[in-house]
């Protein structure tokens, strides 16, 4: 089959490699619909992520129709149409069962590679690194999908393949961040960052009650995307000397109840503490330039939420002192798809949610390389690529 492959840093090319075979009795095969860009796929393709190995297949957010099935798989059939949460989960260990299910301890082989890091380790991932599994990835013609019946959740009639794809990855992340914010009526939050994460976040806020959304980021584009499919506020960070002192006027200077970390490690900013964060990510002294969440920790009001979405490994100057002090409640994790996902496939189908607009660009998979070099410098105003397995490639001049 053809699929995407990682050869370096900045080096991915569409070949041939061998079809996915059934491995275990629960194991799925899906034949991919669609597959999508995730800004968590820049961090390897620009090397902050080590153990990734030339040929490695990636791409972990997609939707598929089912071509078959192991002999123990119960509930989901060939032809199925269904959407699969980015991490892999088996459904049944402490964690699945307490509804943390990206921290699954079943499905990720190569454990002994994280936990010396993070002193113990997450689910397996799709299409990651090795330390996530090594699993291939969705960017191809077909995926083997472990513990299909846990990670396999049918698309409804009335909801599109575009609708649903995002459903994998963006929108539980997005959903899962507002949740985090434990958002009473009346109640403003900010979300740093409007890629597919933050806009995602930014409308399931709203789903979940707040009164305001203020939404920060560069871009002009999706700027203008969370304000009119959102319906957010905005603040260029680049029009204005301090986003702190702007929330606190937006805010009756008391800051926003709750900040959402939509950008992670390769975050932009301006001033000192970005150009010292600069060096040290490319000298490999510290993996992560980190000016959106210091801003966020500032910005958030005294006793508010801070929720981390955005990926990241270690980070210096992390202002422990400031959450101390103004008694802020942390809460991050990588996503729990398998919880959120039957829930927003319902607002989907009631048309309370419509992740569609994410898609700015639809491609045949064969174009996947120039997806993503449209993706990664958000250019011709690119939010996600969106690959189509099968299609034949667009002749280029
Ligand atoms: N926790 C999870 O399970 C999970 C899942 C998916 C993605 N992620 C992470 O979420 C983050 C966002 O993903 P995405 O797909 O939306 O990426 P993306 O690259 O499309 O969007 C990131 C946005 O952040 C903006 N940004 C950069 N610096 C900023 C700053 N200082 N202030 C405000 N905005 C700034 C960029 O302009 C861009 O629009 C990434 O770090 C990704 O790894 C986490
Ligand atoms: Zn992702
Ligand atoms: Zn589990």
């Amino acid at each position: 089959m053809r699929a995407l492959c990682w050869n370096g840093v900045d080096d991915l090319r569409v070949e041939t490699v061998p079809d996915p075979v059934l491995v275990n009795p629960r194991d799925a095969i899906l034949r991919v619909s669609l597959s999508t860009t995730c800004g968590s796929d820049l961090h390897l393709i620009n090397g902050y992520i080590p153990t990734m190995r030339a040929g490695d297949v990636i791409g972990h957010e997609f939707m598929g129709v089912v071509e078959e099935v192991g002999p123990e798989v119960k509930k989901v059939r060939k032809g199925d149409r269904v959407v699969v949460p980015s991490f892999i989960c088996c459904g049944s260990c402490f964690y699945c069962a307490s509804g943390k299910w990206s921290l699954c301890d079943n499905t990720n082989p190569n454990e002994e590679m994280q936990e010396p890091l993070l002193g113990g380790s997450t689910a397996g991932i799709y299409g990651y690194t090795h330390a996530f599994g090594g699993y291939a990835g969705s960017h191809a013609e077909y995926i083997r999908v472990p513990f299909a019946d846990v990670d396999c959740f049918q698309v409804p009639d009335g909801v599109t393949d575009e609708q649903a794809l995002f459903l994998s990855d963006a929108a539980p992340t997005g959903f899962m961040g507002a949740d985090f914010c434990n958002i009473q009526r009346g109640q403003v939050v900010a979300v740093w960052g409007c890629g597919g994460v933050g806009l995602m976040a930014q409308k399931s806020a709203f789903l979940l009650g707040a009164e305001r959304v203020i939404a920060i980021d560069r871009f002009p584009e999706r700027l203008a995307m969370a304000q009119t499919h959102v319906g957010s506020e905005t603040i260029d960070y680049t029009k204005v000397d301090s986003v702190v002192d702007q929330l606190q006027e937006m805010t009756g200077g008391r800051g926003p109840d709750a900040c959402i970390d939509a950008v992670g490690m390769e975050a932009h900013g301006t001033g000192i503490g970005h150009a010292y964060d600069t060096v040290k990510q490319a000298l490999r002294l510290e993996t992560d330039r980190g000016s959106a969440l210091r801003e966020a920790i500032m910005a958030v009001r005294k006793g508010g939420v801070l929720s981390v979405l955005g990926v990241y490994g270690m980070m210096d100057k992390f202002p422990l002192g400031v959450l101390i002090n103004k008694g802020i409640t942390v809460r991050t994790a990588q996503q729990h798809g398998q919880a959120y996902v039957p829930r927003l496939l319902e607002y989907t189908a009631a048309g309370k949610l419509d992740a569609s607009f994410l898609v700015t660009h639809r491609m045949p998979l064969e174009d996947a390389a120039r997806g993503y070099a449209i993706f990664e410098k958000k250019q011709e105003g690119c939010v996600r690529s969106v690959f189509v397995p099968g299609a034949s490639a667009t002749p280029h001049a």
